[in-house]
């Protein structure tokens, strides 16, 4: 574990899907029709998600995230047997709406009290994510998004944590940078962040290079760091 400095802090960043939005509540919607596969079908999906996200970085052939969302899905439904036009669309629908985390609002709201600025880097659309924050009331309570569609490569690509930099106009150290996908941790911490893994599903750590400053279970458990006022 790095050690926190959070006197340098000024800017809370955080990544969309898996820290901010629940990606398995699309599929959770509709359950009834995915039946015994919805468990097997959401979690193929977000690993092909993310996949295609890294080779078409390393191949340099980008697509946004919406693409990749339906690419990712269209491979799980076919590998478990599913031809379902508006079931697919329901699902496609659903990601577009997805339910955030329930102490996500509270934890914005109170470490804005503390002064931070708060703002999302994610790999998804800028379409995406502002249904993602329309949907779950984060409007208010996010100062800025920052999406990969304006440098066209994703995570864990060092330009995209390059982008918040010089949006924010800040130091690497200045941001706090929250994420439930340890690599994404990986990425920002080697990048110079403070990065703090919100380890919601009590995974191991990856062997990959760059320490969190903190791990933490779910986004409320950071604000025992701050000022107790
Ligand atoms: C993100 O929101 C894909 O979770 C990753 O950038």
């Amino acid at each position: 574990m790095s050690t926190l400095a959070l006197k340098d802090v000024k800017h809370a960043v955080f990544d969309a899907y898996g820290t901010l939005f629940d990606v398995h509540s699309a599929a959770a919607q509709h359950q009834k029709k995915l039946g015994d596969k919805a468990q097997a079908v959401s979690a193929l999906w977000r690993t092909k998600q993310l996949e295609y996200t890294w080779l078409r970085s390393l191949m340099q052939r980008y697509v946004n995230f919406a693409q990749v969302t339906r690419d990712a899905l269209d491979y799980a439904l076919e590998s478990h047997g599913i031809a379902d036009e508006s079931l697919r669309q329901d699902l496609l629908n659903a990601y577009q709406q997805l339910s955030c985390y329930p102490e996500v609002p509270e934890t914005l709201q109170k470490l804005k009290q503390q002064g931070l600025g708060t703002a999302i880097l994610s790999n998804g659309t800028f379409e995406m994510l502002e249904a993602g924050v329309r949907n779950s009331g984060l409007k208010e309570l996010l100062d800025g998004v920052f999406s990969v569609e304006t440098i066209r490569i994703f995570k864990p690509d060092p330009q995209v944590y390059q982008l918040a930099v010089d949006q924010l106009g800040c130091d690497p150290q200045e941001i706090l940078f929250f994420s439930s996908n340890a690599w994404d941790v990986s990425g920002s911490a080697t990048f110079g962040f403070q990065a703090v893994w919100v380890n919601r599903f009590g995974q191991a750590p990856e062997r990959l290079p760059g320490n969190p400053v903190l791990e933490i279970k779910s986004l409320d458990a950071v604000l025992k760091y701050f000022s107790a006022d």
